[in-house]
């Protein structure tokens, strides 16, 4: 296992539940696995805007080995009794060629977690993260009606251009905010 990222962090749900957020690591590609089997067919629609029955091994090995710089993914794992860490969410941002200073964002949460805080605060840290790293921007595409991804975005940055795309999804360009100083 990768050293500790300095920024991995323990943090509570509005319901007291503890989560980790930390970096994904190549070696989470198992458990990446499973979350993205138990996806319900509506999240992974919403996730890949494509009913997507199955990753190829080349996407899973995109999904999964990420070099932290240039696409940076982050997961929100929560413990079992046993003090075992299980995936609850990932968020990824993969910066554009052309322009390092905008990357695309994307995020699913497993359903049985989705309403209860863990979108919003691995947005959040992941915007944290990448803005350490030089990240201005980020690009989503999401179906027009996606009000919690919005919110979560919004917690973070604020929409700078919209662009109505195919089959009810828009493409949002986000102006990151400064992270707040630690008090
Ligand atoms: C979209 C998604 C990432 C949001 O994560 P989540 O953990 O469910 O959301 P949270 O509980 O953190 O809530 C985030 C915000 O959305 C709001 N929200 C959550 N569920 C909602 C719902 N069903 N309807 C309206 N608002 C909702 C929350 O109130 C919160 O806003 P606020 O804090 O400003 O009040 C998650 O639902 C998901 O993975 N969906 C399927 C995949 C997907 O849509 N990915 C996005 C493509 S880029």
């Amino acid at each position: 296992m990768p050293s500790p990222s300095p920024y991995a962090t323990d943090a509570r749900l509005r319901d007291g539940t503890l989560v980790h957020l930390r970096p994904l690591y190549a070696e989470d590609e198992a458990e990446f696995l499973r979350g993205f089997a138990a996806l319900s067919r509506e999240s992974r629609y919403r996730r890949f805007l494509d009913s997507m029955p199955k990753l190829s091994p080349e996407q899973v090995t995109y999904l999964t080995h990420v070099d932290g710089k240039e696409h940076v993914a982050w997961v929100a794992g929560f413990y079992d009794e046993s003090g075992v860490e299980h995936g609850a969410a990932v968020a990824r941002s993969i910066r554009e060629h052309e322009d390092p200073t905008i990357a695309e964002f994307a995020i699913a949460v497993a359903d049985a977690w989705q309403g209860r805080g863990v979108g919003k605060l691995l947005t959040e840290k992941l915007a944290q993260v990448v803005w350490q790293d030089g990240v201005r921007k980020w690009r989503a595409t999401m179906l027009a009606d996606n009000v919690p991804v919005q919110h979560c975005l919004a917690s973070v940055a604020h929409e700078e251009t919209r662009h109505v795309e195919d089959r009810g999804a828009i493409e949002v360009v986000y102006r990151l905010h400064a992270p707040r100083p630690a008090p």
